[in-house]
């Protein structure tokens, strides 16, 4: 019998994944699913051939760097891969994929939702209705924000950006308008009659709803600040399911008690899991969990992906995600 290779997967997958992945590997799962510390990972690195962690696990440049490293691939569980020092796995000649398509109309729909449950004050109608406060129908009670027909800006115009540009233009015939630096293509913008904004300031001057769409990089980090926030109409909302490091939430807080903006839908935050207390207070902010792409079929398509990326690297074949 050939020896498998060894797998070190960093917190609890579904079920199925994890036993596909053992079909294959030999695989140390992490069952009780706590964090792992750095040294564990060092560890990990160490004395695995591959390393299959996720966007809560920071894999810096002294763990990839680590002289003793014996993991030759990365393979992230996430889209995103801000959680690893990509030059440093360039620089070390080590292989990082992620998870690229599977999850992209899931977390299309949860920036859908944020938009709809802070413009239709969603979480306040509920909490209202569970805490019996509710007296009944009135002409002017919880009035929110109409969607149908206004204009939703993206930052980033990437395939997150685009399914939530099908939803809100097909969906809620919404005017679609987009700032991104390195998006050409006009058969995509044709399709959801787009408006292209040369700078991030214009988009945000004509948006309604403003959602965010691009990677954490040194480029996005706090992008959105008091200074773009400002540019913002009153009326118009931000909704962020891409990186909470895009946005500068202290700012956001001091932007929502100015009444700069009308309101914020949030799925991702500065400091995972802890969520800035002062954001807590308005009723005016939509808060979910990092749940974008939390459904049992795309948590389930994430694992196969990484399992298609390792099995194609160990049989001398091109991952299909490679990164790096
Ligand atoms: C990702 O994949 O990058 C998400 O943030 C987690 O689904």
């Amino acid at each position: 019998m050939t020896q498998k290779f060894k797998v070190l997967v960093t917190r609890k997958w579904p079920n199925l994944v994890e036993k596909k992945l053992e079909e294959s590997f030999d695989v140390t799962l992490n069952k009780n699913d706590i964090p792992m510390t750095e040294e564990e990972l060092m560890n990990a690195i160490n004395n695995f051939d591959a390393l299959l962690p996720t966007v809560t696990d920071k894999i810096s440049d002294k763990i990839i760097s680590s002289n003793n490293r014996k993991a030759k691939i990365i393979g992230n569980f996430g889209v995103g891969f801000n959680n690893i020092d990509i030059e440093s796995a360039k620089k070390n000649g080590v292989v990082v994929t992620n998870t690229p398509e599977v999850l992209t109309h899931c977390t299309a729909d949860i920036a859908m939702l944020l938009l709809l449950g802070v413009a239709r004050r969603a979480s306040e109608g509920e909490f209202h209705v569970r805490k019996k406060e509710w007296v009944g129908w009135r002409p002017t009670h919880m009035m929110g924000t109409k969607i149908t027909g206004k204009t939703l800006g993206l930052v980033g115009m990437g395939r997150i950006a685009q399914a939530v540009a099908y939803k809100a233009h097909f969906g809620f015939d919404m005017k679609i308008a987009y700032f991104d630096p390195y998006f050409k293509n006009d058969e995509i913008r044709k399709k959801f009659d787009a408006t292209p904004f040369n700078s991030l300031e214009e988009l945000l001057g004509c948006s309604d709803f403003v959602s965010l769409h691009c990677p954490s990089t040194k480029e996005t980090k706090g992008l959105i600040n008091l200074d773009s926030l400002s540019k913002m109409n009153k009326s118009s909302y931000l909704i962020n399911t891409a990186r909470g490091d895009i946005v500068v939430e202290e700012d956001l807080v001091t932007a929502l008690d100015n009444g700069i903006i009308k309101g914020a839908g949030l799925d991702v935050f500065e400091a995972e899991p802890n969520v800035n207390p002062k954001l807590l207070k308005f009723k005016n902010v939509f808060l979910l969990p990092h749940l974008g792409s939390a459904t049992e079929e795309t948590r389930e398509a994430m694992g196969m992906r990484v399992l298609e990326n390792i099995s194609k690297f160990f049989n001398g074949k091109e991952p299909t995600d490679r990164v790096v």
